[in-house]
């Protein structure tokens, strides 16, 4: 099988400013995964390779530099879903790890449990050989100075524009098949402490099905939530897949990824009022994606090898 992958950096309002950051981490995402894929490597050590770069560079909202909660801190979420078990690892409101994708492949790859959170998760993390930080060390400058300013004129002001959300994420496929979908994320400014979006819940922020596609979601969490977009847009790439493996139905695959992403997105802004993005792969490897806010940074790796990114 040809392997794929495509990676996302937030659909949000990206200043201008910002877009060559946005589109240099997505490249650079890009680069570390097809690394591993081109190489015969594993889907999961390709998403998790991505993911890394992503969180731990500040342009994006999800580890180092990501956006601070009410009292000041950083509180991440991850999530990463394996599409052949239906198998997720997923950690919240953690405030003390360098990257949140590794704790949550380690609970994929080592947990009874699907999901854990803050003092617990952490801990967990030690216990896999996965070292706490100081927490001021996943305070970008640029954030204390944003959530500074949010406590003087609560998210009034221009320099708030494009900064209440963010998320990071990936979907990658193997050449064995493996199919695997990830997302990261610092959550909202200004968060209310203890709070949880979209992204590590399984089916909301991220869904992988080897049967039919894998997604990660960006956006306003309390909107994607409601109408659980992630597996969403699965279902609608699982109904493509059935058609197109009917007798009569091979046309019907054509642009299937692309119709898929645009379909839940445009739900989301019909159902459930809210704006946000994903990315996603069908279970063959084609590349869609789709959003409503006015940017979103991504790349993906073409059919002939090339990056292809955009913010
Ligand atoms: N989509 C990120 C969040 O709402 O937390």
């Amino acid at each position: 099988m040809k392997p794929a992958l495509i990676v996302h950096g937030g659909a949000r309002d990206i200043p201008d400013e910002a877009v060559e950051a946005c589109t240099s981490g997505c490249q650079r995402a890009l680069a570390a995964g097809w690394s591993i894929l081109s190489k015969g490597g594993q889907a999961l050590d390709a998403i998790e390779a991505a993911i890394v770069v992503l969180e731990d560079d500040p342009v994006f909202d999800a580890g180092y530099g990501s956006h601070l909660n009410l009292d000041g801190r950083v509180e991440c979420d991850a999530i990463v879903m394996d599409g052949r078990t239906l198998g997720a690892g997923a950690v919240s409101a953690l405030q003390r790890v360098k990257n949140p994708i590794r704790v949550a492949r380690a609970i994929l790859e080592n947990c009874p449990h699907m999901m854990l959170v803050g003092e617990g998760a952490e801990r967990f993390a030690i216990q896999h050989g996965i070292p706490l930080c100081d927490p001021e060390g996943l305070i970008s400058q640029a954030e204390r100075a944003a959530w500074l300013k949010c406590r003087k004129d609560k998210h009034a002001a221009a320099h708030h524009r494009g900064h209440e959300q963010g998320t990071v994420g990936a979907v990658a496929l193997d050449k064995d098949g493996n199919l695997f979908a990830a997302t990261s994320t610092g959550g909202t400014c200004c968060k209310l402490p203890g709070r949880v979006g979209d992204s590590p819940l399984i089916g909301c922020g991220c869904y992988a099905d080897s049967e039919a596609g894998g997604v990660s979601c960006t956006g306003y969490g309390e909107a994607i939530m409601k109408i659980v977009m992630a597996k969403t847009a699965v279902d609608l790439l699982r109904q493509s897949a059935i058609c197109a493996d009917s007798p009569a139905g091979a046309s019907c695959e054509a642009s299937t990824a692309k119709v898929a992403a645009r379909e839940a997105v445009h739900l989301l802004s019909k159902r459930a009022h809210g704006t946000g993005g994903l990315i996603l792969l069908d279970r063959h490897g084609n590349p869609g994606f789709a959003f409503s806010t006015p940017r979103m940074a991504y790349g993906y790796v073409a059919l002939d090898g090339n990056f292809v990114t955009g913010v």
